[in-house]
């Protein structure tokens, strides 16, 4: 039996009480706090509820790691081992996943796939040694919906072994809140918003914040790591200043340079991306460099960064570039393709996803099939790797409507779009456009099931998803 079948009869076997008491949801490896191991770094996370002021009144029934603010930037050293000890209060089933981090697949956090959701009381350890450096972040994987909603997105920064020479790092966590006219949660998602582009929030934020103001030494060089965790929203950005540069993207440094943003020429980041500028900061103090979003109607500040201090008179040219991550590069030569097509779906039964939570709906497909749910069982990879090769994997968009594919588990490269020019660095997210079909290349060399799926959460929980098999 396939290990996702196995998971799949356990959870069916087991009643949602039984669930807890699954020794998968392993509460073991508990010498690995023992003191001698220091090197391991550590964090104990525990999912729970919290309140917190989005806008005028507090908003309560937020779900974050304390009780009264965002989910922390949670850090780690590449080539370092780490254990997140994560803990679920909620009542309700959770798993949690960590973005862009290539790890052992029983890390993954996929519910079904790589491990039995947590129930209310249940830890589980994620323990894993980042081999890349990089902006990542974290988020639930099971009643996706609607924990990200209510919050539940941080950023992971994997740091290099490196410094490479900034004062100061600044992390900037994109993601919008449906709230009512009481400030407090409307229900995120809707069938209409499912079947089209997503359903947006209403309150944009920057770290669960509307346009914060960040002090930074004046005339320093500061590491800005933009994320967008956002359930839907395609940000568009841009910044009031051009004394930057573009250093990574999707967590890895870039190999090809990606212009600076502004006005005319936005950052188009969607939900799942990243990207690290190296940013000067201004000449005087109390001078602000703007981070907007581009709406209909006038622009959006989301957070700005202001001049404090006397004048350090950085350069840029003073950084160290980044160490490329260690990702093997593909053969292009020997590298088989295998397409993909993203598309409607007729409307299906509802997607079976167990204790994870679904819209009751089908509206997309891979390949013409719509993924029948986390804990469907019997449902096969949508393709098979061996283990060691190389791949193109063809991303075909057949709809109108925009998808940030998003695979688990490996990095790949953009070869070519039928488009516009891609630059060709390694990601884990890739956006596709309106009808655009994007060969993006890859190597096999991580073991196991990795999901594969649009990170416009609707279109996920709605069809558009399954996985990817290397073996
Ligand atoms: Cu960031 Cu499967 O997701
Ligand atoms: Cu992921
Ligand atoms: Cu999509």
């Amino acid at each position: 039996m396939k290990r996702r079948d196995l998971l799949v009869s356990m959870a069916a076997a087991l009643g949602s009480g039984a669930l807890a008491g699954v020794g998968f949801a392993a509460k073991g490896n508990q010498h690995l706090h023992e003191k001698g191991e220091n090197s391991l770094i550590s964090h104990h996370l525990k999912i729970q509820t919290a309140s917190y002021l989005l806008r005028e009144k507090p908003t309560h029934g937020l779900i974050s790691l304390s009780p009264d603010g965002p989910p922390p930037v949670l850090y780690g050293r590449q080539g370092k081992p780490m254990a997140l000890n994560v803990t679920n209060t909620l009542d309700e089933y959770t798993t949690i996943h960590w973005h862009g981090i290539r790890l052992p697949n029983e890390m993954d956090g996929v519910p079904y796939l790589t491990q039995l959701p947590l129930a209310q009381g249940d830890s589980f350890q994620y323990k894993f040694t980042p081999p890349d450096a990089g902006t990542h972040w974290y988020h639930p994987h099971c009643m996706t919906m609607t924990q990200i909603a209510r919050g539940l997105t941080g950023v992971m920064v994997i740091k290099e072994s490196i410094d490479p020479g900034f004062n100061d790092d600044q992390v900037i966590n994109l993601r919008d809140f449906k709230l009512d006219k009481q400030d407090a949660l409307r229900t995120p998602y809707t069938l209409r918003g499912a079947a089209r582009s997503g359903t947006h929030g209403n309150v944009l934020t920057a770290n669960w914040r509307q346009a914060p103001v960040y002090d930074h030494p004046t005339g320093g060089l500061v590491r800005l790591r933009l994320a967008n965790t956002d359930t839907t929203r395609i940000y568009k950005l841009y910044l009031s200043s051009a004394k930057g540069e573009i250093i990574a993207w999707d967590g890895h440094p870039i190999e090809q340079s990606v212009p600076m943003p502004d006005e005319n020429q936005l950052l188009i980041l969607g939900p799942g991306q990243r990207v690290d500028i190296a940013l000067k900061m201004p000449a005087s103090e109390w001078q602000t460099i703007s981070i907007f979003a581009r709406k209909s109607g006038a622009d959006r500040v989301m957070a700005s960064l202001r001049a404090k201090g006397p004048n350090l008179k950085r350069t840029l040219a003073e950084l160290k570039p980044l160490k490329p991550n260690p990702v093997s590069q593909p053969n292009l030569k020997q590298a088989k393709i295998h397409e993909f097509v993203f598309g409607w779906s007729p409307d299906g039964l509802a997607p079976n996803n167990g204790f994870c939570g679904t819209l009751g709906k089908t509206f997309w497909s891979i390949n013409r099939k719509p993924w029948p749910g986390d804990n469907a069982k019997g449902t096969g990879p949508l393709a098979t790797l061996e283990f060691g090769k190389s791949y193109i994997l063809r991303l075909r968009n057949e709809s109108p409507n925009l998808h940030p594919i998003h695979l688990h588990g490996l990095a790949f490269k953009p070869l070519r779009s039928n488009k516009r020019k891609l630059a060709a660095n390694w990601t884990d997210t890739m956006l596709l456009l309106k009808d655009e079909i994007i060969d993006v290349a890859l190597v096999a060399d991580n073991r196991g099931d990795w999901a594969f799926h649009c990170h416009v959460i609707e279109h996920q929980k709605t069809g558009l998803a399954g996985f990817i098999r290397v073996a």
